[in-house]
This record gives C-alpha cells, structure tokens and sequence, in this order.
C-alpha cells in the first residue's frame, strides 16, 4: 500500500513539476512610460496568463502595487533616480519604506522581495548627477528597511549599466574587468555594502546594443547564442556570445574589489522589434529562442555556470519613451502596446514547444476611426512642416529606413504621422486638422506589414496629453560598446 502511495505521489509531484515549468528566475520589467497604459488588472492577469512570477517596477505606483496584491506575483519595486538625493535623509527613506513597503505588508499583499535604489545612476551620460547620492541613499534604505523589519525578508540593489565596467583596450578580455575609475570609490563602497547584506549585484546588458553602436563593426552572430559567432579566446575559456563575455568582465570587476561570489542579477536584456534595421521580430525571436534556453539549462557563463537571475525588458512597448537612445526605444516589449503578443518564446527553456503567449484579455480600445492625409488636399506645401509636428509629438519611431513603415512614400508617411498623433490625443476631432490637409476616417489604412494603429481608452483620469507633457526620465540604455573594439 505505501508502496504504491509513493508511486502515486511520485507521479503528481512530477505532474506538478511538469505542468509548472519554467525558467527559474525568469522576471520581466514592468514599464510605463506610455500614453495610453494597459490597465495594471489587465497586466497582471496577462502576466499570470503567461506564468510570469517575478516582475521588476521602475517606480512604487500605487495602482500597480495594488493591482499585484495577491497575486503571487515576486516584485522588485525601484526608487526612481530624481529620488535618490531625498533619501540621503533618513526620516524621508523612512517614510518611503512606510508608504511603500509596509503599506503592502499584508495578508494578500504584495511580494516584495526586492527594492532598486535607483536605476543605471552611475550611467556615463549622467555625468555624475548621482554619483554622491546613491550610497548613502541605500544604506538609509536599508537601515529603514531593517527598522521597519524587513532586513531578512526584502533585499536592496542597485542596478546598473554595463558602462560601469569595462577592460582596458590593450587587453580587451572578460578576465582583465575592471570598474571605471571614475566611480571606484563609489561603487567599491556599493559592492561590499551589498555583499554584506547578501543583496545581488544587478546589471543590464544589451547585446543589440553592442550590434547598433557597432556600427558595422561588430559581428552580427556575436550578439545572438547560437554559437555561429568566431569565439573569443580568454586564458583558455571560449567567448561565443557577447552577453556571456560582459557577464564575465563584470565577475572579473566584482572579483577584484575584493567580493568574490557575489550574487548577480541580470535587471534588463532583450531585444526590440522595429525601429532599426537590426531591431525587427526575426532578429528578437533569434535572440529569445537563444537566451531562453540558455537560461532554462540553467548554463550560465563560463565564469559563473549555474542559474542566473534574469529579468527581460520589456513587458510591453512604451510610445512615450525618450526616443534619445534611438527610435528603437519604445519597441522592447515582448509585448505589443496592447498586450498582444508579437513572436512565440519558450519561456519553458526548452522543455516545451515554442508556443505563442497569451495575449491580455478585456483589453479596450477607441472606436476604428483613423487620421489620414485628405486625398483631395490640393496645397501640400505646408505638408512637411505638419508632418513634423506630428511626429515631434506623436510616435514616428516606425517610419525610419529598415523599420516595419519604412515602405511608405511620402504621403504613406504623413497619413502614418497624422494617424499617431491623432491616436495618441485619444481620436480628438481638433487633433486631425494639420491645416486642412488631415481627415477621419472609418477604413483601416494599414499597409501590408505597416499597423495604422488604434489606440487603447485612455483611464478616466489620465489624459494623454497630460502622459506626454510630463517630464521623460533619460531612460539612456546606453550599454557597453567596447566589446565591438574587440574586434576591430
Ligand atoms: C512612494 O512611491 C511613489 C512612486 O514611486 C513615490 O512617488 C512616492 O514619493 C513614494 N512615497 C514616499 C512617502 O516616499
Ligand atoms: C552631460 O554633459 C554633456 C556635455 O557637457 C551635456 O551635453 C549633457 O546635457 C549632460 N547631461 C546631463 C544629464 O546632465
Ligand atoms: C562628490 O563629492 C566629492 C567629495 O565631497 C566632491 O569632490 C565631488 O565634487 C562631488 N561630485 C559631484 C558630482 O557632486
Ligand atoms: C579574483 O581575485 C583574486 C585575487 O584577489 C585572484 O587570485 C583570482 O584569480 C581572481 N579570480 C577571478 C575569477 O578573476
Ligand atoms: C566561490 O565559488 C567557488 C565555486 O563555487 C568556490 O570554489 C570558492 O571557494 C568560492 N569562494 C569564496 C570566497 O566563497
Ligand atoms: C474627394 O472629392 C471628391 C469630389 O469632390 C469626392 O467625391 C470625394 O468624396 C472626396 N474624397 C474625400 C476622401 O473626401
Ligand atoms: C518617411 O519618413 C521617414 C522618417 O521621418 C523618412 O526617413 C523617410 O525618408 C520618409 N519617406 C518619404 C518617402 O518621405
Ligand atoms: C487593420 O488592418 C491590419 C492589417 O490588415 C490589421 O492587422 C489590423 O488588425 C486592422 N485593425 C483594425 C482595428 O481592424
Ligand atoms: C499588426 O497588428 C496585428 C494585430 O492587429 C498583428 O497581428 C500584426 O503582427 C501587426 N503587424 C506589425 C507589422 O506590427
């Protein structure tokens, strides 16, 4: 009789297992830096739908947090960079942790686990704005934290571009890693403070990065695991991918601070899907097909085999992101802007089909009317300078060469334009004039590979003009470049 009991149970718990699958670890950044955002009950539901169990906030918003109570769901909820110099005082980190950690310390609350104190503050582009801010802003955190007692139970980070690292160019390899020199006091401090309190290390690293500020330099297969890509010799250790190389070069950094086996948490890697002549869905399902199972064989890196913590960015697309990085910027998401999926991934790792994911449902859009060039407009000449204002203050991130609009002529192009921005100020008639030369329309002007979009409603609260006027943070993914001099 045990006998078979253990055998029954054997196959449910293996039942259970299978069923469950997944890559361990795998998050996804949650963003929102959007004019039209999916409602966060949506969003959580299409995380749940497609078995995502952690997900990384850029802010503590109220109404995700909310929306994220009860579900399970692991967050790292973050202190945004403009932030950070209020938390060098500790009553302000205090009340912080008050309104946005303990506030959700309840039965069916929310899962925090982790609290980013800032986000990529020591980025180059920055030019030290956070430099002094961001230590002494995460030991108060901590201290409020440990207060407040959750020193156990909720880590902090910080996470960091990979431009805070770097090998020197006569010896351009994983192992010669080596912090900036301009932040070495600083982030020497932040290294052994958070190895101290057991907290990660998190890095975001962008191999498209690498690709696009290559400039044709860089070797298209090194940025992709498929191991088509000439490897990088490193004392004996082969380099086939440029992710697997700047990991390394940050074990080799953290290593000679004096941590050695420091937890890493991998806080952004994906690849956008327009916006670029390498950013389009083939390339990112080549990059995810690569990464997931990498990630779900739990490999590694040749410094750091074993599991590896990894966040994906992005959930969705955001239209309203600073386009300063480049026009790919608001094309991240595994998702569209509607929560509709854009390429199947295996988030099984391997041990499943690559299946479509779910898309999210109950999602609510405007009425299918569009903004066109008038066909009948006679006088084009102001059409240029109409079309720019479209642009400057809607999303022409489609429109450029090798991007999924950049078939258009030029009046494809002003009806796309005019149609954005139209969208984007939720159908209002007075946003489809541009002088006389716009007009409604109920056909679907989409092109064959080119979405004329219709937006989401827009909350009862939030307009989009008012999404658009606020302040964009410089969301600068400005990632390493150096491993392109590899191989120049
Ligand atoms: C809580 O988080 C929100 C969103 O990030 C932030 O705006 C607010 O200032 C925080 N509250 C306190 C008391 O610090
Ligand atoms: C950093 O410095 C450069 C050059 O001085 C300047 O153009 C840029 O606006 C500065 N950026 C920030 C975020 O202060
Ligand atoms: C940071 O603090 C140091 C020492 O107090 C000071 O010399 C430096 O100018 C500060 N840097 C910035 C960017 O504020
Ligand atoms: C780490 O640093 C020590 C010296 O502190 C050195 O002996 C060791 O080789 C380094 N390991 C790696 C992986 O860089
Ligand atoms: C680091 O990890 C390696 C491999 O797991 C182990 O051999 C080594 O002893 C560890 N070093 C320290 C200082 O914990
Ligand atoms: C263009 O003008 C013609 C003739 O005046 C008219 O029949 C047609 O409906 C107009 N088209 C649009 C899109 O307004
Ligand atoms: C369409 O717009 C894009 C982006 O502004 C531009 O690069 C392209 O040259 C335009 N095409 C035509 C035919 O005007
Ligand atoms: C418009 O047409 C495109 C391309 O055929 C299609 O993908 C899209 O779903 C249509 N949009 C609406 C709102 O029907
Ligand atoms: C256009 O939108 C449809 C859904 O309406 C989607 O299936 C299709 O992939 C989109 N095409 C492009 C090029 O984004």
């Amino acid at each position: 009789m045990l006998k078979l009991w253990s055998w029954v149970c054997l196959i449910l718990f293996c039942w259970v297992l299978g069923g469950e699958f997944w890559v361990e670890g795998l998050g996804v950044n949650w963003g929102s830096i959007a004019t039209h955002k999916l409602p966060p009950k949506v969003v959580v539901q299409m995380l749940k739908d497609n078995g995502i169990q952690k997900v990384k906030l850029f802010d503590a918003e109220e109404s995700v947090l909310k929306a994220l109570a009860g579900s399970g769901i692991e967050v790292m909820v973050a202190i945004s960079n403009d932030q950070l110099a209020d938390m060098t005082d500790y009553d302000r980190a205090k009340k912080w942790v008050q309104r946005n950690i303990t506030h959700y310390n309840f039965d069916g609350g929310v899962n925090i686990k982790y609290v980013a104190v800032g986000n990529e503050p020591f980025l180059k582009a920055y030019n030290s704005s956070f430099l002094n801010f961001t230590f002494p802003a995460l030991q108060n955190v901590q201290n409020a934290l440990n207060e407040a007692g959750f020193g156990d139970s909720i880590k902090v980070t910080v996470p960091m571009n990979a431009d805070v690292y770097d090998s020197p160019e006569d010896n351009p390899v994983p192992s010669s890693g080596r912090f900036r020199t301009d932040i070495t006091d600083q982030i020497t401090q932040i290294v052994k403070f958070l190895d101290q309190h057991k907290a990660p290390f998190t890095v975001n690293i962008y191999p498209f990065l690498s690709l696009y500020y290559g400039e044709g330099q860089f070797p298209v297969n090194y940025a992709f695991f498929d191991g088509d890509a000439t490897p990088l010799v490193d004392n004996g250790v082969q380099y086939a991918n440029v992710f697997d190389a700047n990991l390394d070069t940050l074990v080799s950094a953290l290593n000679a601070t004096g941590v050695a086996n420091m937890t890493i948490f991998v806080g952004e890697v994906g690849w956008p899907t327009d916006g670029d002549q390498y950013a389009n869905i083939e390339m990112a399902s080549r990059f995810y097909n690569g990464l997931l199972p990498k990630l779900g064989k739990n490999k590694g890196t040749p410094l750091r085999p074993g599991y590896l913590e990894v966040y994906l960015f992005g959930l969705t697309d955001e239209d309203a992101k600073s386009i300063l990085p480049g026009e790919f910027e608001r094309h991240w998401g595994i998702f569209r802007y509607d929560g509709q999926p854009k390429f199947p991934m295996d988030f099984s790792g391997g041990s499943q089909e690559i299946k479509p994911l779910v898309a999210a449902r109950d999602v609510a859009y405007m009425p299918n009317k569009w903004c066109s060039l008038d066909p009948n407009a006679s006088d084009l000449s102001k059409l240029a300078e109409s079309v720019e204002y479209a642009c400057t203050n809607g999303d022409c991130t489609s429109l450029g060469h090798g991007s999924s609009c950049g078939g258009l002529d030029a009046k494809g192009n002003a009806s796309y334009a005019f149609n954005t921005y139209y969208q984007m100020h939720d159908q209002d008639d007075s946003s489809c004039d541009f002088q006389g030369l716009a007009k409604v329309t109920t056909q679907n002007i989409s092109q064959p590979n080119c979405n004329f979009t219709i937006q989401l409603v827009a909350p009862p609260s939030s307009s989009a003009a008012a999404a658009m006027g606020r302040p964009f943070p410089l969301a600068l993914a400005v990632s390493v470049v150096f491993f392109a001099s590899l191989f120049l």
